[in-house]
């Protein structure tokens, strides 16, 4: 494997991404949420090339990334709901699993030999030109290390993945800062993951409340897995007080190592949230983690930060 790439995001740097991803090899690049590991996922041997970069268990379905909807269709079957959520949501932080069309041409490995796939339109001008100079549908999990802190920068892709992928589009700073909210709509709308979506614009949307799955901890979505998002340091979460040894990772009017928002707006918290996870774990102490409010896109950095600190298997 040779060094991976550093391209820089004009007509070269898109057109040397597009090229490679054509000819089958990985790109790391922005999105609105964070930074994508993508392949052409047409191409079984590309897309398991993405598994063996990232380390990542075989079992875990990837979502694809499209232009717009009109693209979308020609891959999956979207009933009344689904039509709703895109028309409203799309290019957005939305991923939505759909029953897959059988003639879409996708790698089973993308949607680990389920009859559903995860798609989603990205808000991002970069991966916009990407998606438009490819021609090809792109799968793309975040591009991390398996387990570990989602990258929010080029420079949080090149920590993990240096040497092991062909090439990072560099986007600067990943504007929303958490994963897409993920949601399934058949038998019925199924919040499968909250993210940088806030659920109450989706049950907003849609008149009525999104069902959770029954048993969250093994659901169809396996990045579900309780110990995911993983900093190496131990996380200690709705601290008040930073302890000895420990560094503080505020929320609100409070003295701390980093603030993820001192205004208390989520907003800025779920942009900041990755970026300052990188940053206080690479100081190597403990982490502990101020009280973050369950509403809005709280509800996502609640999840991802409680994942953080779960046991390691
Ligand atoms: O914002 C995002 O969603 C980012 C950017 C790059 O788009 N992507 C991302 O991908 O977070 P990843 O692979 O780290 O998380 C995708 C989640 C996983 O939990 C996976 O299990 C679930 O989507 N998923 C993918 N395909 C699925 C399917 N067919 N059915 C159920 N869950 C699926
Ligand atoms: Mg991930």
């Amino acid at each position: 494997m040779p060094d991976t790439e550093f391209l820089s995001p004009d007509a070269a740097g898109l057109g040397r991404a597009a090229t490679i991803l054509r000819q089958g090899g990985l790109v790391a690049f922005p999105t609105e949420t964070v930074y994508g590991l993508g392949a052409d996922a047409r191409n079984d041997h590309s897309v398991a090339r993405i598994f063996e970069a990232k380390q990542r268990p075989g079992f875990n379905p990837l979502i694809v990334h499209l232009p717009d909807l009109a693209a979308a269709r020609e891959i999956a079957c979207f009933d009344d709901t689904a039509l709703r959520l895109a028309e409203s949501f799309w290019p957005g932080a939305l991923t939505m699993v759909l029953p897959l069309r059988q003639d879409a041409g996708i790698a089973p490995l993308v949607t680990a030999g389920q009859r559903s796939i995860a798609l989603r339109v990205p808000d991002h001008a970069l991966a916009q030109a990407l998606l438009h100079q490819t021609g090809c549908p792109i799968a793309a999990p975040s591009a991390n290390p398996s387990g570990r802190i989602s990258p929010t920068s080029a420079a949080h892709v090149a920590s993990g993945l240096s040497g092991r992928i062909e090439a990072i589009l560099d986007g600067g700073s990943c504007p929303v800062g958490l994963e897409s909210t993920i949601v399934a709509t058949a038998p019925g709308p199924t919040l499968l993951r909250p993210g940088g979506l806030p659920v109450e614009a989706i049950e907003a949307c849609l008149g009525a409340p999104l069902a959770r799955p029954a048993a969250p901890e093994t659901p169809s979505a396996p990045g579900q897995m309780s110990s995911h998002y993983a900093p190496r340091a131990r996380l200690r979460l709705n601290a008040t007080k930073r302890r000895k040894d420990e560094l503080l990772l505020g929320f609100g009017a409070l003295t701390a190592d980093l603030n993820l928002s001192p205004t208390g707006d989520l907003t800025q918290a779920a942009a900041n949230l990755f970026g300052y996870l990188h940053a206080l774990d690479a100081q190597g102490a403990p982490i502990a983690v101020a009280p973050i409010p369950e509403t809005g896109l709280g509800r996502a950095i609640n999840d991802r930060l409680r994942r953080a600190a779960a046991p390691r298997p």
